[in-house]
């Protein structure tokens, strides 16, 4: 990923496709001041807190599993049905030391691995190598998991005397596919879980931005048997600056010395070795956010889920007009029902050299798949995001890529 940087600060003015960044034309720094002050008068009207505990809770050392706990939890029962214990939440730096503590938890010793659909989030590969954890693959599909795919290769790994652990994924319009899980598929997937002994890590930072306004129910939501460690982000709906992620984990597990208690405790323990406790200041931002939008991130996101709608079908309109079917250019692409990305398929190798002469030739950024996934079938797709450029930009970033397109086939 430093390359993909590098690339974007050496050609500035190229249109980027490449960041899974949200919009920013609503943020205003005073909203900070605001969310700040709703914190605040929270504390001071719901909890009771005088003013040297409210100085307290914002500057001192706080609390290692978080202090806005409970307003995630009513931000899940409003926003997504899930009914979580508070104290099965931990408070985390970005969802992505979210992601390190329930690997480095799965991690005992050299056996566990941990399983990945693919094409799939780079942030989940990079912890797990920072734990020298083995990552399996699990063939994504268009369904999102292919269930055969991750039976056989659980099996598979314990006939290696390997203990797959957990299996990680993206539900809702996934990095970097776009693609989602059908309601039949998720049911199928906690039966799964259940019959394999296997826990599921549900990243979710792309749930809120449905194109077509159709919401399923997170597997957290429908976990009635306590299978999902559930990853949440407030990057995309919050502020991604603020740096908070969260994770639920309600499982009952037992430590080494062999006393049960919550999988939170636990990830609470390793956190408190890590990062001692995620900055006060900002969990009162995001939770200022939420009171804000009575803890409804639906609501609170209402302006940006129609400029991602109009993003989405402005880019799908455009590869149309550019690659008609049957056109012969031998481009083709998913529609994925929302979030931030997409992925086409094209005739010719699309890896880190294209793109440079992509950026320095035609003035425009996108993302080679081969960075999410080893499949043969990556070399020759890009990730397309559409979050963060303009309407203008994607109508001028299509040019420029057409004419690429144009170029290699040509
Ligand atoms: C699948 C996925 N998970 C998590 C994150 C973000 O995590 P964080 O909260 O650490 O910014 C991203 C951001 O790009 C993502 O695409």
């Amino acid at each position: 990923m430093n390359f993909l940087n590098e690339i974007a600060q050496r050609f500035p003015d190229a249109v980027s496709f490449a960041p899974g960044r949200p919009f920013e034309g609503f943020w205003d720094t005073s909203l900070v001041h605001d969310y700040l002050r709703r914190f605040e008068r929270y504390l001071k009207e719901e909890k009771g807190y005088d003013d040297a505990e409210v100085r307290r809770v914002l500057f001192q050392y706080g609390r290692t599993k978080g202090i806005v706990h409970e307003l995630i939890v009513r931000h899940l029962e409003v926003d997504e049905g899930i009914s979580a214990d508070p104290e099965s939440v931990v408070v985390t730096v970005g969802c992505q030391e979210a992601m390190f503590l329930v690997l480095r938890a799965l991690r005992a010793d050299d056996r566990d691995v941990v399983l990945a659909v693919s094409p799939g989030y780079v942030g989940l590969a990079g912890a797990a190598r920072l734990l020298d954890m083995p990552v399996l693959d699990v063939v994504g599909g268009p369904r999102g998991v292919d269930l055969d795919s991750l039976t056989s290769v659980v099996r598979e790994a314990r006939a290696r005397g390997l203990r797959p652990r957990a299996c990680y994924l993206v539900t809702d319009f996934s990095n970097p596919s776009g693609v989602s899980l059908d309601l039949e598929t998720r049911h199928a997937l906690l039966d799964l879980a259940e019959r394999e002994d296997l826990l599921l890590l549900e990243d979710n930072p792309y749930g809120y931005f449905s194109a077509d306004g159709v919401r399923l129910p997170t597997l957290k939501a429908l976990d009635a048997r306590r299978r999902v460690v559930y990853l949440g982000s407030f990057a995309k709906t919050g502020l991604p600056g603020a740096r908070i992620g969260y994770l639920v984990a309600d499982q009952s597990v037992a430590d080494a010395d062999g006393r049960v208690g919550l999988l939170a405790d636990q990830l609470s323990k390793i956190k408190s070795m890590l990062t001692v406790n995620t900055s006060p200041i900002a969990q009162a931002v995001i939770a200022g956010k939420l009171l804000a939008h009575g803890c409804d991130l639906y609501g609170a996101n209402e302006r940006e889920i129609v400029v991602y709608r109009g993003h989405l079908r402005r880019l799908l309109a455009g590869l149309s007009r550019h690659f008609p079917p049957g056109g012969g250019s031998g481009v083709s692409w998913n529609v994925p029902r929302g979030g931030f990305f997409l992925v086409v398929n094209v005739p010719f190798p699309a890896d880190d050299k294209l793109l440079e002469i992509s950026a320095r030739d035609h003035g425009v950024l996108w993302t080679p798949m081969c960075h999410f996934s080893s499949d043969p079938a990556a070399a020759r797709q890009i990730r397309l995001s559409f979050s963060l450029v303009t309407e203008e930009q994607i109508d001028l970033g299509l040019e420029r890529f057409a004419a690429l397109v144009a170029r290699r086939i040509g």
